[in-house]
């Protein structure tokens, strides 16, 4: 049955639609209330809109719920390769074994990049964070791989090169900053243990491949490869909204990932921890000062917009963090501060009463540490692990008969009108 909320205003009533998602979500759809009233929702930071409908990703923040395509992200995490679950989000359905080994192979044709690329590196300055060089690094690649087209088949080959090669990249900008010999990909690795032998392989010492290291990468890449509408993902919508090529659309999702409340937060996260842990490890010191209005301090890796509970991705991050240490006897001190900054503050009544829990950026840190990622490389892989998410929704978005524009409204509360002074009259 049609369900509608009515809304009264000046004795006129207005009946706008109720849209009820598969999990029983509601949305009141107010797409005709500017024609009928004259009025616009306000909405900052898009708490309370939806700016989409999508079958690729559920969360549930109340609950701690992720799902890709209906399927659990803890079976997915257990279960699934990296490859399997980026067929997953971008086709829909997990891939039998023949479209498995054909995506396999794609990736693998395309793992390769234009050599001119590393002239492109190389003109950057030194101290250039990698995420500013991977958005324009994307964004290049139009130029060097021109022929996307509308058809299926070119999509196709734009987003496997995509997934192939932005991997490829991110392990050469890593050799190229270290003044080292780049080491290209083999056709006999799988995606994970490719981009590990791509950063760590060297002329002089072979890179031993371990295993808990390689499940490790698999399960960080799978827990970032889709969350919905977060700021990055509606970057990619919003810009591919204008009919950009997917490249620039993944160029502008990397760049908002950068950010330190978003993506960058993995980094932050680090850096806060080893501020702690120079200032004497005091993490009482820590959780006052980040609820300190007056202080612009805030506990990275805690909160988000959604989970108002424990992310069920920092819930798998941090057991397999543990696995990974243990394996690895590795003994990180910064470890073992994370665990107690998290003790000190799931026990304060600010974070109980706020509902701020470790989010997925708390302990991947600590995994990236141990697996020898570079504390700059952090958001790098996340926009690796997220790729995925990003071509599956800019897909989902090209696919939607109503998909338009994107171009929200404002209320404007600037000055009224007044005219023109000249110069010698100001
Ligand atoms: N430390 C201290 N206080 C916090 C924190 C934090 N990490 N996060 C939120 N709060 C407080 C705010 O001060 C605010 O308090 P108030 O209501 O008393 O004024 C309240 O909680 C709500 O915070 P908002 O900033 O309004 O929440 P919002 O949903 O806009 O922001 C965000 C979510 C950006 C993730 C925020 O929690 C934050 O800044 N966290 C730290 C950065 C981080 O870890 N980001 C990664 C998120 S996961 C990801 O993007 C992959």
């Amino acid at each position: 049955m049609d369900e509608f909320i009515t809304l009264t205003y000046n004795g006129k009533e207005i009946k706008l639609p109720v849209i009820t998602g598969s999990e029983g979500e509601k949305a009141i759809d107010i797409s005709t209330l500017r024609a009928e009233t004259g009025f616009i929702t306000l909405d900052p930071g898009y708490g309370n809109t939806g700016s989409c409908l999508s079958a690729i990703t559920f969360m549930d923040g109340e609950k701690g719920i992720l799902r890709y395509r209906g399927i659990p992200v803890e079976q997915l995490a257990e279960k699934a390769s990296f490859k399997e679950t980026a067929y997953l989000l971008i086709n829909g359905r997990l891939p039998n074994r023949e479209e498995l080994t054909r995506f396999s192979v794609m990736l693998n044709d395309n793992s390769l990049v234009h050599t001119d690329l590393k002239a492109f590196y190389q003109n950057f300055p030194r101290a250039s964070h990698p995420m500013g060089i991977l958005s324009s690094m994307v964004n290049a690649m139009k130029s060097f791989y021109p022929e996307l087209d509308t058809l299926e088949e070119e999509i196709n080959i734009t987003m496997t090169r995509l997934l192939a090669k932005v991997r490829t990249m991110a392990a050469m900008s890593y050799k190229i900053s270290r003044g080292h010999e780049i080491v290209l990909p083999r056709p006999d690795l799988t995606y994970c243990e490719n981009f590990l032998n791509m950063m760590f392989d060297t002329p002089v010492r072979s890179y031993e491949m371990k295993r808990e290291v390689v499940n490790a990468l698999r399960v960080f890449w799978i827990l970032h490869a889709d969350h919905e509408q977060n700021c990055s993902t509606s970057a990619v919508r919003m810009v591919g909204s204008a009919r950009v090529n997917l490249y620039a659309a993944i160029s502008s999702g990397i760049a908002a990932l950068w950010g330190p409340l978003h993506g960058g937060a993995n980094q932050a996260v680090i850096e806060m921890l080893t501020a702690i842990q120079k200032d004497g490890g005091n993490c009482a010191k820590a959780i006052e000062r980040s609820k300190d209005k007056n202080d612009p301090f805030r506990l990275m890796g805690f909160g988000h917009r959604v989970y108002k509970t424990y992310d069920p991705r920092a819930k798998i991050m941090k057991k397999m963090c543990d696995e990974l240490l243990e394996s690895m006897h590795i003994n990180d001190p910064l470890l073992d501060l994370a665990r107690e900054l998290e003790a000190f503050a799931l026990k304060d009544p600010y974070f109980v009463d706020h509902h701020l829990y470790p989010n997925v950026d708390f302990y991947s840190g600590i995994v990236l540490r141990a697996i020898g990622i570079p504390t700059k490389m952090f958001t790098v892989m996340f926009a690796i692990g997220r790729l995925p998410g990003w071509i599956a929704q800019w897909k989902e978005s090209m696919d939607d008969p109503k998909w338009r524009i994107s171009r929200p409204r404002q209320i404007y509360t600037g000055s009224l009108k007044y005219d023109y002074v000249p110069i010698h009259a100001r």
